[in-house]
């Protein structure tokens, strides 16, 4: 059971940040030089995942253009003289590969997980949230595949967050088994009151197959969509699955905060910006 295959759901519309995503996908907005979906990729590529599967919806055709070779681009560059930036955009596209499809109607993340069916063929899988944003020495999904390795069961990212928080999640109750490891008792998708438990999920999964039948079993749940969550809990009547607690730092780049975050404390660690952007900071006396 090697996993292969990546899952990002990318349909959504992006209400949280009208007007910038009128006419440009969410995922395209840019976190200091790139869109925010590339570095989910990027980390499923390190993670070694090659088949990236992009669950794509009107207006998003830039995602496929991002990810696909520029012929004139990349001449105009080779031109020019430019080899570090032909290399960079050679990255982008090389080394993995990929496929689309369309969710019609935005009927929730277990809904765009459901439609993989048929490309994701009866094994296990990841699927990466784009919003999240995981700075790590080694990448979350790395990790995760080692938890999967051990425990052969689906495996959900989670992370302490204070109660008052626990709204904006889907919370796992947990029997700990090993450090940062957890067997999932019980999952709830956004609790407006009374959390199970602190351990929110965050936007990285391993999930076996059987997934894809919890799924069709699931009715619509919070704000009348069909919940991931949801068809976790269903799964759970038939297989263990466990959450994991991994190092690294998480932003939530679909909130205008944390985007805002994530893109100063990413621009902190680009050599060529540091000293410069650092200076600007401190001069902003606040
Ligand atoms: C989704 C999931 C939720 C999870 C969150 C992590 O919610 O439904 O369970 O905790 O991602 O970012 P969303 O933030 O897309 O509403």
């Amino acid at each position: 059971m090697i996993i292969k295959k990546a899952v990002f759901p990318a349909a959504g519309f992006g209400t949280r940040f009208l007007p910038a995503t009128k006419a440009i996908p969410k995922e395209m907005l840019p976190l200091v030089d790139k869109p925010l979906i590339q570095y989910a990729l990027e980390e499923a590529k390190d993670s070694g995942l090659q088949e990236m599967i992009i669950v794509t919806g009107m207006g998003k055709t830039a995602i496929e253009d991002h990810f696909d070779t520029s012929f004139e681009l990349e001449i105009l560059l080779k031109e020019r003289g430019k080899d570090e930036l032909l290399k960079m955009i050679q990255n982008v596209s090389g080394l993995v590969h990929f496929a689309y499809t369309r969710q019609k109607k935005p009927l929730g993340l277990g809904h765009a997980i459901s439609i993989t069916k048929n490309l994701i063929n009866n094994e296990p899988f990841a699927v990466f949230l784009g919003d999240d944003i995981i700075d790590a020495k080694v990448p979350a999904m790395k990790q995760m595949i080692r938890v999967f390795n051990e425990c052969r069961s689906s495996v959900l990212a989670v992370q302490k967050v204070p109660k008052s928080q626990a709204h904006l999640y889907g919370v796992i109750k947990g029997k700990k088994v090993a450090p940062g490891i957890y067997r999932v008792l019980d999952l709830v998708e956004k609790p407006k009151e009374n959390p199970p438990s602190n351990l929110a999920i965050i936007g990285r999964y391993i999930l076996t197959p059987e997934i894809f039948n919890a799924l069709e079993k699931t009715t619509p749940g919070k704000g009348g969509e069909i919940q991931l969550t949801d068809a976790i809990k269903i799964l759970l009547r038939t297989q263990e699955v466990y959450a994991y607690e991994f190092d690294g730092c998480r932003y939530d780049a679909g909130d205008k905060l944390g985007f805002l975050m994530a893109n100063v404390s990413l621009a902190l660690k680009r050599p060529e910006l540091r000293n410069d952007f650092r200076k600007f900071l401190k001069g902003l006396k606040l």
